[in-house]
């Protein structure tokens, strides 16, 4: 039996709890993994309150909450190659991942370097991952501006660093509290809020050539406002206002290849998870509090048997 955080209902934070549960099956082409850390993210309440990524199948309550971690290999299931018990990996679980196992299947798992933490592994699989989704995908020349609203978040952190290596300049857009931490990154910082065109109009007078947005809402239309090219708008926050403004959502890749190629980064010294806060897995409510309050600094994470 295993310790996980789940929720029990769709609601509020009081449908949260702890149960024991038994360890997971590994079916074919996948791993069981005893979770060392898991990354918090902003997805993991919003699926406790109903809501349902497009095409998934309904939730079958209880549910544990979190789907990045970082661990080692207990079991093996069917057909699985290249990994083996007392392998440490990371990736994205099936099961959970403020949970004491989880299941990762192998097409969304990587062997985790030595040289990385656990717990700078576990932020990878979703926010870095997603800040490289969206990078690649926006195909811009070194020497372009690119424009991150929501910068000093979890995803934000990860894009501007991974601008900078291919050589962008970023302005980014983040409270005033955030200023140095953003800067420290690279980015150019211009705080949000109201009249948010206006600052960016004054930091980047040359224009901007690409947004990636974090935020949605009136961040991601003020930010479009600014760019006549609306091929390169993109948000991982919010679809229906970016598809009503003539940009898209970021397309997630979710492959082995992405993982290995973000953790390369980290290794190299060119991306920093930047993860700020750490929470026991005893404490997995308070560290999605933590998320939930919506102006997290950089990653969140949980870390289990710590
Ligand atoms: N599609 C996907 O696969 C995918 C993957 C990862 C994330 N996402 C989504 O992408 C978004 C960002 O994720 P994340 O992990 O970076 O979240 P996060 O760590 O919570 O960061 C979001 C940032 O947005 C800023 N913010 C919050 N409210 C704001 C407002 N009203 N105006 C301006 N800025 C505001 C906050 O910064 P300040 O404190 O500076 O205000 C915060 O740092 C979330 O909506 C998340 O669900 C999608």
């Amino acid at each position: 039996m295993g310790k996980a955080y789940v929720y029990t209902a769709f609601g509020g934070p009081e449908v949260e709890t702890f149960i024991d549960r038994p360890a997971p099956e590994p079916g074919a082409g996948e791993l069981l993994v005893a979770v060392r850390a898991a990354g918090v993210n902003p997805v993991d309440w919003k699926l406790r309150t109903g809501f349902r990524r497009p095409g998934a199948p309904p939730a079958q309550l209880p549910v544990a909450f979190g789907s990045e971690v970082a661990g080692i290999v207990e079991r093996v299931g069917p057909g699985v190659e290249g990994f083996a018990p007392g392998d440490a990996v990371f990736g994205s679980s099936l099961t959970g991942g403020y949970v004491e196992h989880t299941l990762l299947p192998v097409t969304v798992a990587a062997r985790k370097p030595a040289a990385l933490s656990f717990t700078d592994a576990a932020a990878l699989p979703v926010a870095a991952a997603t800040a490289y989704d969206g990078v690649r995908q926006l195909d811009l020349p070194a020497g372009a501006v690119l424009l991150i609203t929501g910068a000093g978040g979890g995803v934000g952190v990860a894009a501007i660093q991974i601008a900078r290596v291919r050589g962008l300049r970023v302005v980014g857009v983040a409270s005033e509290g955030k200023k140095d931490f953003v800067e420290s990154l690279g980015a150019i910082h211009v705080p949000s809020g109201p009249d948010l065109a206006e600052r960016v109009r004054a930091a980047a007078p040359d224009g901007i050539d690409a947004v990636y947005d974090l935020v949605g809402g009136d961040a991601l239309e003020a930010a479009a406002g600014l760019l006549e090219d609306r091929s390169k708008l993109i948000t991982a926050a919010d679809r229906a206002t970016v598809a009503r403004l003539g940009g898209a959502g970021v397309e997630r890749a979710r492959t082995a290849a992405v993982l290995d190629e973000v953790a390369a980064l980290v290794v190299d010294g060119r991306l920093t998870p930047h993860v700020t806060r750490t929470f026991p897995l005893e404490q997995a409510g308070p560290a999605l509090r933590a998320v939930e309050e919506g102006h997290a600094r950089g990653k969140v994470v949980i870390e289990v048997g710590a």
